[in-house]
């Protein structure tokens, strides 16, 4: 592994950080307050190209690889990490998979509105009654003719109601288990797609989520991704490297709040001196650069892996975990040194507190993380 960066995944990381820095720390408070969804700066994104980013170039995409994604997402999520994970959606759970398992004509069809970024994508796995547990899934897809009837239920669906395409699971034959799930391509405005009202939640709040109802959704025969059947390996490949994209998003969390946690403790006195002076806030301040710097090699390093072609399930679960851990961990520790004005809205320490938790539960909760994990060392 070459820790230096090239000269191309440099200018990815420098573009990421300017528009981080000129569009969206001056509005990332007020995005979150008012839970708004920031369409104009997803807009940019895409123009960007950052909403295809490591999608080749010839399908519409920015044509970089995974450790630039990383880079980029780390950036983004540092200054707004509900726009994050905007990003990240499209990019490694509906790009991601349309790219590997699309027909070329359903390449041009699907992906390349997708990764310019003209459209917005969401991933739909996840039931009121099955998340950790996929084969739980209730959604089922019969073929009527030439026809797939779609029906059923998905929540909790980041993107859902910003996206114009979502990938769908369901069940195609119900016997086979796990063999009997298959994805679709599910246009949002076709007859029988309706969203639930915006889901509440205690942080990334710019990011908007809601169910899917689906109810007799009719589609095309080319509206199957893949093989029938498929549809539960291609939910557990898009994750491997969907999980990538959710590690970054936490470095970009810790970074925001180690960095703010250091200015605070700089400038804040106490016993005669800046509380940076204290040997207590020093120790709390090694630990939290020490758990990101060791979150970001792994999230690297899995990213590195996947750029040179080799299985990278394993790495991309650790680097998950343990970014999202270390998320939490330094989020705490910034609102614990902000002492009493870091459970006040007028520091941003609270927010990434808040923003830290999810990545802890969505694309897979930290204890499926160490199942995967420990999994692949028993089996390998
Ligand atoms: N790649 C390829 N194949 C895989 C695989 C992988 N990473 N993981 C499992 N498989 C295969 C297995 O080899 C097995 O194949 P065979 O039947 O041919 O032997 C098959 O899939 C079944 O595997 P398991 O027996 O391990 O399946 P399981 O039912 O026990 O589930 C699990 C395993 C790890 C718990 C899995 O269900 C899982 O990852 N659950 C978490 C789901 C999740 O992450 N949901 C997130 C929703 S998306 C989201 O959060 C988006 C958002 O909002 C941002």
């Amino acid at each position: 592994m070459d820790f230096d960066f090239t000269e191309e995944q440099l200018m990815v990381r420098d573009t990421a950080r300017d528009f981080a820095v000129r569009e969206l720390d001056p509005i990332a408070a007020k995005l979150d307050a008012e839970a708004t969804y920031p369409a104009d700066k997803v807009k940019q994104l895409a123009e960007m190209g950052f909403l295809g980013l490591a999608i080749p170039e010839e399908h519409g995409g920015g044509g970089m690889d995974y450790v630039s994604y990383v880079l980029a997402m780390e950036e983004i999520s540092r200054a707004c990490a509900g726009t994050g994970v905007i990003m990240s959606v499209n990019n490694s759970l509906v790009c991601d998979p349309l790219v590997k398992y699309c027909t070329p004509e359903q390449k041009k069809k699907y992906l390349e509105p997708l990764a310019a970024g003209r459209k917005l994508g969401c991933f739909g796995l996840t039931e009121p009654g099955a998340g950790s547990d996929v084969s739980g899934m209730k959604t089922n897809a019969v073929l009527q003719g030439d026809t797939w009837v779609l029906n059923g239920e998905k929540n909790f669906i980041t993107n859902a109601p910003n996206s114009q395409t979502a990938i769908i699971f369901a069940y195609t034959d119900k016997a086979k288990k796990h063999k009997g799930i298959s994805a679709f391509i599910v246009p949002m405005d076709a007859k029988g797609v309706s969203c639930g009202p915006k889901e509440h939640k205690l942080g990334i709040c710019a990011s908007h989520s809601s169910s899917i109802f689906m109810d007799d959704v009719r589609l095309p025969k080319d509206a199957l991704l893949g093989q029938l059947g498929e549809g539960f390996k291609i939910a557990m490949t898009t994750l491997d490297a969907g999980r990538i994209g959710i590690a970054s998003q936490a470095l970009g969390i810790a970074r925001a709040a180690l960095e703010e946690a250091i200015a605070f403790a700089k400038e804040r006195q106490a016993f005669g001196g800046p509380i940076a002076n204290l040997q207590a806030i020093q120790f709390k301040l090694a630990d939290m650069a020490t758990r990101l710097d060791a979150a970001r090699l792994l999230t690297l390093h899995a990213a590195w892996l996947k750029d040179s072609g080799q299985k990278f399930s394993k790495e991309s679960s650790m680097a998950k975990v343990f970014a999202a851990e270390a998320a939490s961990f330094v989020a705490d520790e910034s609102l614990q040194i902000h002492g009493g004005y870091g459970y006040t809205k007028e520091y941003a320490a609270e927010r990434h507190f808040r923003d830290a938790r999810i990545t802890e539960i969505y694309e897979g909760t930290s204890e499926i993380q160490r199942v995967v994990i420990a999994a692949s060392l028993i089996r390998d």
